[in-house]
């Protein structure tokens, strides 16, 4: 069991049947290995020094979700906000039970993000971000609060890239009869099917899941997804050939057969937080690999 902390990322391990890396720089977790086996997708073109968000692993999506043009107060933020391109503190360890759990915490305010981004939304807040490692599930939780003297609107996202063994055979689970806005297809629906399937670029928000959502390969779960009632809402994305063609740090290009993006997140709604509330949204990834 052990924590080992550069000038850039902390990374933790229990023994040699887990670990996981989270970059400073957004809080990132970049690398969760159960038994050696890497569980994320973390792009090759992925820039990890801080000068451009993560393209793999789990970034943080705070305090919006994409750029709406019509919620003044979040308008002039870039896509997905400030939290996954601003460098957070480590607060260390929390938790632990020998040869089984670790948990730690990351913190960022005010004083951490940059001129821009203050400039950019200007309210005060907390961030408090816990990792868990056990020996195959991954726990994250964002605590929110709100140390402003006005109350404030915000989207929250665990944008998690799952690696996966080729998106054709890959299927997600626990999201039917959910109300699905569809960025590709600009349209709104009712999911009909069981097994959400991929053959083309699929971006989509399900607001207000309910069930535990999994990820198979070939008719096997892989991923068991477990949330609070806080993140009700799940986006489900891989760019396919052209948008992957369009990033370019999504290396190599054909890497999108090796990854999903399943995000729990509250996104669909804002979530209004009056001074001195706080809000808490986790979510357990098991690995079943
Ligand atoms: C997803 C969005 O969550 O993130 C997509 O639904 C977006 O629309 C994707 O393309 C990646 O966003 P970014 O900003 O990391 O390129």
């Amino acid at each position: 069991m052990s924590i080992q902390q550069t000038d850039t990322e902390v990374t933790l391990s229990i023994g040699d049947k887990a670990s996981l890396t989270v970059l400073l720089y957004g809080a990132t977790v970049t690398s969760w290995k159960k038994s050696s086996q890497e569980q994320l997708f973390l792009s090759q073109g992925a820039i990890l020094n801080g000068t451009k968000a993560v393209r793999g692993g789990i970034p943080l999506v705070f305090p919006v979700f994409g750029k709406p043009t019509d919620h003044e107060a979040t308008s002039k933020l870039p896509q997905h906000g400030f939290a996954r391109t601003s460098t957070w503190q480590f607060l260390g360890k929390t938790n632990e039970v020998p040869g089984e759990k670790i948990s730690v915490q990351f913190g960022l305010g005010p004083e951490d993000i940059s001129d821009e981004a203050k400039s950019q939304w200007g309210f005060d807040f907390t961030l408090v971000y816990t990792v868990t490692l056990t020996l195959d599930s991954l726990t994250t939780s964002l605590n929110v609060e709100n140390t402003d003297s006005r109350p404030w609107d915000f989207n929250v996202l665990f944008h998690t890239y799952f690696k996966i063994p080729e998106i054709d055979d890959v299927a997600v689970t626990g999201l039917t009869a959910v109300r699905v806005a569809d960025k590709v297809l600009k349209s709104s629906y009712v999911e009909q099917t069981e097994k959400v399937t991929f053959n083309g670029e699929v971006d989509r928000v399900y607001a207000s899941a309910t069930q535990p959502v999994s990820i198979e390969s070939k008719g096997t779960p892989v991923f068991h997804i477990e949330r609070s009632a806080e993140l009700k809402d799940v986006v489900v994305w891989n760019p396919w050939t052209e948008k992957a063609e369009g990033m370019a740090d999504f290396q190599p290009k054909s890497a999108f057969h090796q990854m999903v993006c399943v995000e729990c997140g509250s996104v669909a709604e804002w979530n209004k937080l009056n001074p001195g509330s706080q809000w808490t949204g986790f979510q357990t990834i098991k690995s079943l690999l």
